[in-house]
Parts: structure tokens; sequence; C-alpha cells
């Protein structure tokens, strides 16, 4: 039966991790795959995490199953977490998922249950693995405008006149911070706009939240996702704990669909425990488990936000030496945009020939789009991506 099956697109960013680990060269560079990596070039184990690891051994006495949502008190911490006191608990429903993409995947099989011809308006560009499970899942795609190739920034006026063309029944997927791929972001009062539209069209918000803690801190990063939630009717909210608490293999995610109709939740709710147990059954629970104790204790947290912290503010430090070294090599403002860029991400804005060059002359590897992990660089390498960058004449 297997002879009918046709050979599948391969994740561009996927496929950039073999090549760069297939190169030879010692003084490669990895801008690729979105992990963030310390000076030494390790992603490392955070310190509470290994603190939690070391208490979860000591204590747990089974591994028997907890729930098909997961552990309430994961969904509690977690809410908390990104939502705090922004809407009434009782109105958001609440199921652990593996990994963030885990919960993307499951909105979008919710949305189309709920409704099957709804349209998705995703950003212009955006995460491939978004496009790549709606083809998969056979649903629509509308894009939004969203990055300007001129200012390396938000193309606003393109994003606002798009989303507007939106409708009630659609869904508009948003980057609650830290947008990827382009590391540009939406500020405060451009955000209370794209609220606005969103109660004028009627659409429903669906935020996509994977960098919390990575741009501006916990709080200010979370900042949109609230204000959105507590403006509209219905909200759905994709959250990863992969980065912020440096867990990417253990797969800890968790979606939340917001209602302002209490009477809601509970069918809310059971579907989302449905739809688990028809994809995997019980979500894992080992990384769930370290972020609901280190959430719910004071100094596993405390260590938590301020390892956070540091990685946040060493990558901001790269941000700005590197857009500093292109300011002294080209004696021009045009890379200025890097250090206000936010996140992981920053979109360099050259071609993929430009790209396939660094990658072939310099041994820099970033995404086709020219998309670089700016965790991936150190204090070392910057000057020679500045330099290589200027080299190859973008
Ligand atoms: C990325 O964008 O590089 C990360 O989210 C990793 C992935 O799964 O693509």
């Amino acid at each position: 039966m297997f002879e009918t099956l046709q050979s599948q697109p391969a994740d561009k960013i996927l496929a950039l991790m073999a090549q760069y680990r297939e190169d030879p060269r010692e003084n490669k560079i990895d801008l690729g795959v979105g992990v963030y990596k310390d000076a030494t070039g390790l992603t490392p184990v955070m310190r509470a995490i290994k603190a939690a690891e070391h208490k979860l051994w000591e204590e747990q006495d089974s591994k028997s199953y907890v729930g098909l949502v997961g552990d309430p008190a994961f969904g509690d911490a977690t809410v908390k977490l990104v939502l705090d006191d922004s809407v009434p608990r009782e109105t958001v429903a609440a199921a652990a998922t593996p990994g963030g993409t885990g919960a993307i995947r499951q909105a979008f099989e919710l949305i189309q249950m709920a409704r099957p011809d709804t349209r998705v308006f995703l950003s212009n560009p955006t995460w491939p693995n978004h496009p790549s499970i709606l083809k998969y899942l056979g649903m629509e795609i509308v894009e939004y405008r969203y990055f300007d190739d001129e200012t390396r920034g938000v193309d606003f006026d393109g994003l606002i006149a798009d989303l507007k063309t939106a409708k009630k029944g659609d869904v508009v997927l948003l980057h609650g911070c830290c947008h990827n791929p382009t590391g540009a972001n939406l500020n405060a009062a451009q955000w209370q706009d794209v609220i606005a539209v969103l109660l004028e069209t009627g659409a429903t918000p669906m935020v996509d939240i994977a960098y919390q803690g990575f741009g501006d801190g916990l709080e200010a990063d979370a900042a949109a996702t609230r204000a959105v939630v507590s403006s509209v009717p219905e909200c759905i909210i994709a959250a990863s704990c992969s980065k912020n608490f440096g867990i990417y293999r253990e797969r800890t995610g968790m979606l939340m669909v917001m209602s302002t109709d209490t009477s809601a939740k509970g069918l809310n709710q059971q579907t989302l425990a449905f739809l688990n147990r028809q994809n995997f059954s019980f979500p894992p629970d080992h990384g769930a488990r370290l972020v609901t104790m280190i959430l719910n204790d004071d100094v596993m947290r405390a260590d938590w936000m301020s390892e956070l912290e540091e990685i946040r503010t060493n990558m901001l430090g790269l941000r700005k030496s590197l857009a500093a070294e292109l300011q002294r090599l080209s004696g021009s403002d045009r890379f200025g945009f890097l250090a206000e860029h936010r996140g992981m991400f920053s979109r360099l804005g050259t071609t993929p020939e430009m790209v396939e060059k660094l990658r072939v002359d310099a041994g820099i590897y970033m995404v086709g789009d020219s998309r670089m992990n700016i965790a991936g660089l150190n204090a070392q390498t910057v000057p020679i991506l500045a330099k290589a960058i200027i080299d190859a004449g973008i």
C-alpha cells in the first residue's frame, strides 16, 4: 500500500539543521533553528529545571496517567503566567499539549470542528509550520501583510488593511511577542488598533505565544496577549514552555480557549479533552510538572526568572553589538533595525541567493528567508558575521 505515498516537502528549518551538522568546517556558525545557546554554544538545562528534576526524582512515587488535559495545576499555573488576571479563570478552558506545536495543531482542529470552512489569517511571513499544518488539515489560509522590506519593521498600514477584510467566522493568528521569523513587533498602540479591527470585523483572534520572556521581559511580552484576550468575546491561545524554560525536547505546551460566555467553558474543556484523546491520549507530563513546580515555588521561580532575564539580556546585548559593528563597517544606520527587533530572531532582509552565499563562503547558516537566530551568536562571532554581511555586499 505504501507505494502510493508521495514525498513531502522538507521543513526548511529542520533541513538546515541537518545541513549544518554535516558541514565539516570548524568555524561554521549556526543561526538556524530557534534554540537558545549560551556563549559556549550550549543549550543549557536551566538551574530551576535541574532543581525541580532533583526534587521530582525524590518525591514522585508514580508515573501513572494524570488526565486527558494534564494536571489541572499545570493549567492554572500556565494560564496565570500567560494571562495573569486579565480575564476570570472560569472563562478559560485549558489543555496541556505536546509542545507549542501540539497546541497549535489542536487549536486548528478545534477550529475545523467548530466551523469546517473557517479561513485562518496568517502574517506574511510566519512560522512555516503554521501554513504547513493548515494545508495538511485542508484548511483555508489568507495571508495578511506584516513585514516591510524597506524598514525591516512592521508594514502596519498593510496589516490593518488586510485584517479589515476578515469577517466573523474567520480566525486571525497573531504572534503574541517576538515575531517568528522577522523579530519585528507591534507596539502597544498598534495592538490597540488591531484589537479595534478584531472587534469591528468580529473575527476570532488566535495568539501563538512561544517566546514569553525573550523580548522585553516576562510581563511585557504577555501584555499584548492579555490586551487581546480581555477585549474580545472569544480567543484561542497556544503557549509554549520550550524556550522560556529551556525544555525543548520535553514537549510542554498549553492550549487555552477563552470565552466570555462562562457557560461555554464546560463544552470547550470537554472538547479539548476529546481532541487530546483522539490524537495522543494523555499529554506528556514531565516538562509540565517541572514548570508547575517552578511556578508554584518562590525560590525556584525567582531563580528561573533571573536566569531567563540573563538569557534575554544576553540576546539583547548580541543584537546591539551586531548592529553597532555593522554600523561601524558600513558607515550607515541601515542595520539599526537589528537592535530594534525583539526575541530570538531577526530577518536580515536579503535574498535567498545572498543567504546561500553566506553559507558557502563563510559557513554561516541562516534560514533561506534570511532569518537569523541571534542566540546562535557570541562575542567572537558577531564581528565575523558583520564582516561576512558587508563582504557579501548586503
Ligand atoms: C524555530 O522556529 O526555529 C523553532 O520554533 C523550532 C521549530 O520547530 O521550527
